[in-house]
């Protein structure tokens, strides 16, 4: 048996489309969550929760690489550090880390940079983390996913009238295409810090919503909202872009067709 690939976050909408591609990869794959799961395609699932640091030694024993997915809006930093801890000692060779485009050019300084765009802050202190780990390490930082888009859209769609933040844009790549390069990182040699990977196109934030409101056959006002703020200022600037690593294939069009296109056609029954 081979040095199985530690997976935080596998339960999670990229870990999601991780497992299989090291499956079919020939790789063994363990999976760290917070709940207990029954062993499905020969994945291992081993419960543990990086916030307590609970659970993670017996995680990470054994396993040469880890792919570390597991994040949420904050704490990010700390969940790192739990992982870095146990993995230092456990001989593992390849640590790999998801971050975000403009994780570095996205400055979290003030009270509401915190509240609005934190997320930014503990991705950058997480990625610090990773490269002053010891460990062998690659990090890429992708755009947001359209999943992320697609609930944020979701929700949005309740209001009768939708705020957007003006000037804001994105360049939303596939969750499937960012785990087909994150596996392709993992299985090579470590990189330090990868290409960012964006998807095909950049939008505006209300053009964006209008295509998910047009899929649904959905008419609603949307009224930009200047945000104050550096972060929000950076986010203006296109700091979240990386308009020179357009390399995502499929574009939030054609996304949309197949996940909402119409309603009796939605995957989750939400869309
Ligand atoms: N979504 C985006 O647009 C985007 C863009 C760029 C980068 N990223 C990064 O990509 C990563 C994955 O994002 P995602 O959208 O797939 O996230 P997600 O769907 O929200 O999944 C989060 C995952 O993290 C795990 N997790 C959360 N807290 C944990 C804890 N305390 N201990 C152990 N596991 C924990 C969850 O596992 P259990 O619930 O099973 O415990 C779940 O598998 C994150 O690091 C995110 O910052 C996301």
């Amino acid at each position: 048996m081979t040095s199985p690939i530690l997976v935080t976050g596998g339960t999670g909408t990229l870990g999601r489309h991780i497992i299989p591609r090291l499956r079919d990869a020939g790789c063994d794959v363990r999976v760290l969550s917070r709940h207990s799961h029954s062993p499905e395609h020969d994945v291992e699932f081993v419960i543990g929760d990086l916030d307590t640091g609970e659970g993670i030694e017996a995680a990470v024993a054994g396993a040469e690489t880890v792919v570390h997915c597991a994040g949420s809006s904050k704490g990010d930093e700390e969940k790192t550090t739990n992982l870095v801890r146990a993995a230092s000692p456990a001989g593992v060779r390849h640590l790999v880390y998801i971050s975000v485009v403009g994780a570095d050019r996205i400055p979290v300084v003030s009270r509401i940079d915190r509240a609005m765009f934190g997320y930014f802050g503990s991705k950058l202190a997480a990625e610090r983390v990773v490269a002053d780990s010891g460990l062998p390490w690659t990090t890429l930082r992708a755009a947001q996913f359209h999943d992320l888009l697609l609930t944020v859209a979701q929700q949005m769609a309740k209001l009768p009238l939708i705020p957007v933040p003006a000037g804001f844009r994105f360049q939303p790549v596939d969750t499937d295409d960012v785990a087909a390069r994150l596996v392709e990182l993992t299985l090579g040699e470590p990189a330090g810090l990868a290409p960012d990977i964006a998807g095909p196109r950049v939008y505006g934030a209300a053009d964006l919503l209008r295509g998910y409101l047009r899929s649904r056959g959905k008419h609603r006002m949307v009224a930009a909202v200047w945000l104050p703020g550096e972060a929000a200022r950076a986010l203006r600037a296109g700091a979240n872009l990386a308009p020179e690593r357009a390399v995502g294939h499929r574009t939030w069009e054609d996304f949309l067709a197949e996940r909402v296109s119409s309603p009796g056609h939605s995957r989750s029954g939400q869309a």
